[in-house]
């Protein structure tokens, strides 16, 4: 009967559609449902054309406020104010919390499942601007890039576990000694030297352009996650990489939060330590393939 007739389609919708743990298996860029390994299933976002495709969305890191100095929205350092009495900040490098939702994800921060259930290879990196609606994230993209050394299962197999080798804490390390792996990158839109050049002119000195960098320390030891693009050979990597820990102590609070160093010599104004506005104002998407 009816029952009978939907709980069999039911069934035969949960098995075709919910059974891929990453986007290797589909063929059309857009959203997708994905089953982790312990069965939590949950919508993303595939690329399915660049370089082979099979590239799963699995987070985003968005400024929604830069005078906002470790507060709320900060999920990637600290909503708890810039302090030592919280030198991991938030954590959510290393946990297993979600927040978001994958078309909100150039409008808000965005994690799901992906990030720490998805055994990687490669990471690809896209700089999109703040609120452009999914459709057109690839073709709107100021940059986009991936790395193709298979460096994830060195490194935990995905930013979870890298970050568990690689712990992100004030004080946890020096620069440049302790900085963590950079990797270089292929740029499939934009190309290392306009994007190094994104950043403050006074960080021209302190980066090498080409890399994907992990877990980089600066002058006073605050912990900074990612540096998109470079390789930092300076140490005021404030200016340049993004996400970490909750106390940047150089102007405290001025350097806490997800972006908060990147405007140092002012809003957008691309003068000194500061990046373009077009940069400061786009959302950072992570993908594993
Ligand atoms: O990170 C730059 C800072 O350490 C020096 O800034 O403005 O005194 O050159 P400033
Ligand atoms: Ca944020
Ligand atoms: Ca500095």
């Amino acid at each position: 009967d009816n029952v009978e007739f939907n709980l069999f389609n039911r069934t035969t919708l949960f098995v075709c559609c919910f059974k891929y743990s990453t986007c290797l298996q589909y063929f059309l860029n857009g959203h997708y449902y994905l089953k982790s390994k312990t069965g939590i299933i949950y919508e993303t976002y595939c690329d399915m054309t660049t370089d082979g495709g099979g590239w799963t969305l699995v987070a985003s890191v968005h400024e929604n406020n830069m005078h906002g100095k470790c507060t709320v929205g900060d999920r990637w350092t600290s909503q708890q104010g810039c302090s030592s009495v919280f030198p991991d900040g938030d954590g959510n490098w290393v946990n297993k919390v979600t927040f978001g939702n994958v078309e909100g994800a150039t409008g808000d921060d965005y994690k799901n499942p992906g990030y720490y259930d998805i055994q990687a290879q490669d990471l690809s990196v896209w700089h999109v601007p703040n609120l452009v609606l999914m459709e057109n994230w690839k073709k709107s993209a100021i940059a986009r890039y991936h790395t193709n050394s298979k460096f994830f299962p060195r490194y935990g197999g995905n930013l979870h576990g890298l970050f568990q080798h690689f712990p992100l804490k004030y004080k946890g390390g020096v620069c440049k000694t302790d900085n963590g792996p950079s990797i270089p990158i292929v740029f499939e839109k934009g190309d290392a030297k306009n994007f190094k050049e994104m950043y403050g002119p006074e960080t021209y000195g302190e980066t090498e352009p080409g890399y994907v960098t992990f877990r980089v320390f600066n002058f006073e030891q605050a912990a900074l996650a990612i540096c998109s693009g470079v390789k930092m050979i300076g140490c005021n990597s404030e200016h340049v990489c993004f996400g970490g820990t909750g106390f940047f102590p150089e102007g405290s609070p001025k350097q806490c939060g997800e972006i908060a160093g990147w405007d140092w010599s002012g809003y957008g104004t691309h003068d000194r330590w500061s990046a373009t506005k077009t940069i400061t104002e786009s959302t950072v998407l992570l993908f594993y393939r």
